[in-house]
């Protein structure tokens, strides 16, 4: 790149904002030293700017907010967050909100400026989009037994009812169903039953006349008008009021349905899909579900293993997540032998969706190299139920800095608490909480003497 590059410094600590600017002009960038939020979305709205190097902390609003607001704005922007040292779960939201890169502060200034050449070499508006093509994973037997049955009756019209746990694929499947089917380029509209009040699901499905009811200033068309010719994705139709199931009922026998405020059918050419992860037959069983809508509904019923079921496949979901986020943050992570056998003995009971979110958070920490086992430590839940929870949900409400304790005191206090849980947790084994902790046990040892020696300190 021959043009000068600008980099826009927003941090409210004004000193090091100087040493920065100082040590990024030598490296012959323009640079502009911002100290709130507000001010650099206001310099963004007139300048070009390349680079913006953003502390988590500001004085009118969070780093993570500030991504949030320059969202959609400037797509070709770097984005680099520095966050507090130690400070995982920022730099991963600032990750997932689309920074190009973090740091953790202190930062040298080496590290600072060989970090935004390298994000400004591989920035992401030069990199390929990644696929938004629901690919599907299949390796273990019970896998291809699913999609075999799903192959047989692809090109009919039957209406499919997908059963398992959450995050085993059930919506991923539908929407390959319908890519897969003579409907394909037809449109797929899912509805979410769960999430919409009982109030309102009618109208959801079916649209409404202008003047239909009080608000109602225009005609609109519901789920079922608008899927026509194609699909329509009913997920977790467990949830559906009894009311909404005989309207269901009806138009999947009639082919045909009116709109709230209407006196006239509209027909309905849609195929049905649709999943739960609760236990359906107990809902019939119950009278919560009506029967003879789940008749309608399960022309073929699938129950999609859970990811401990099929355990073959998780090596090929893990190696296909790990290509995708290479290609999409430019990175080249791999994972060790030892680590993947971690991963496929987990029981995952998050099941695929638990596995991507901890592969994404793995992959954002990991600047190079491979996903060793010792990395794994603090993203799995060992032990069922014994789960070594992070801090953010168990401490840090609980240990507020005295009034006279300084910050770090406070950390040194939750640092310490972890490790004490870990050894609890593992029996006083050294080598099994590090791992956990996900560090090395000579820093295990080494923080405990330090521990140590505080309380040593305190007690004099
Ligand atoms: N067979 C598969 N191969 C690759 N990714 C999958 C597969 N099944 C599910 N996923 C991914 O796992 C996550 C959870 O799947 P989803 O379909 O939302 O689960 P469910 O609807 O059962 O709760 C999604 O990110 C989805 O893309
Ligand atoms: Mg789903």
């Amino acid at each position: 790149m021959s043009t000068i590059q600008t980099v826009m410094i927003v941090d409210d600590e004004q000193q090091l904002c100087r040493i920065i600017s100082h040590k990024l002009k030598k490296e012959g960038f323009r640079t502009i030293q911002v100290h709130n939020g507000l001010d650099a979305l206001q310099i963004v709205e007139r300048e070009t700017i390349d680079v913006m190097l953003i502390d988590y902390m500001l004085p009118d609003m969070t780093g993570i907010e500030l991504l949030c607001k320059l969202k959609g704005q400037k797509t070709n922007m770097v984005t680099i967050m520095l966050t507090a040292y130690g400070n995982v779960e920022n730099a991963v939201q600032a990750m997932k909100m689309g920074a190009t890169d973090y740091l953790c502060k202190p930062v040298e200034l080496k590290t600072l400026v060989d970090t935004i050449h390298q994000a400004c070499r591989s920035s992401r508006a030069n990199a390929p989009a990644p696929s938004t093509l629901a690919d599907i994973v299949v390796a273990s037997d019970k896998m291809k037994e699913v999609i075999d049955v799903l192959q047989q009756v692809m090109e009919t019209d039957a209406s499919i009812l997908l059963l398992g746990e959450s995050g085993v694929g059930k919506t991923a499947l539908a929407k390959w169903i319908h890519q897969q089917s003579n409907r394909s380029g037809k449109p797929f509209v899912s509805i979410n039953c769960a999430a919409i009040p009982e109030t309102l699901m009618e109208s959801e499905l079916f649209g409404y006349r202008k003047g239909a009811f009080t608000g109602a200033s225009e005609t609109r068309a519901g789920k079922f008008e608008m899927a026509d010719k194609g699909s329509i994705f009913l997920d977790e139709i467990g949830e559906i009021p009894p009311a909404v199931q005989a309207k269901l009922l009806h138009v999947i026998e009639e082919k045909r349905f009116m709109k709230l405020g209407s006196t006239t059918y509209q027909t309905a050419d849609v195929r049905i899909l649709a999943a739960t992860n609760k236990d359906i037959r107990q809902l019939v069983r119950d009278k919560a579900f009506r029967e003879d809508l789940y008749y309608r509904l399960n022309v073929v019923e699938l129950v999609i293993p859970s990811l401990r079921e099929r355990t073959a496949d998780i090596p090929l979901l893990v190696e296909h997540y790990l290509r995708k986020l290479n290609e999409k943050y430019q990175k080249d992570i791999t994972i060790s032998a030892e680590a993947c056998e971690a991963l496929t003995a987990y029981p995952w009971p998050g099941n695929i969706r638990e596995l991507v979110n901890v592969l994404e958070r793995l992959h954002i920490l990991k600047r190079s190299g491979a996903i060793e086992r010792a990395d794994l430590g603090q993203h799995l839940h060992t032990d069922q139920g014994s789960r070594l929870k992070e801090p953010s949900e168990q401490h840090l409400l609980t240990i507020i800095p005295d009034r006279n304790e300084g910050l770090q005191d406070a950390l040194e206090k939750v640092e310490g608490t972890l490790i004490q849980q870990a050894l609890a947790q593992t029996g006083g084994n050294q080598t099994k909480a590090a791992e956990r902790l996900g560090i090395s046990r000579h820093t295990l040892i080494y923080k405990l003497k330090k521990q140590k020696e505080s309380y040593k300190g305190e007690s004099v």
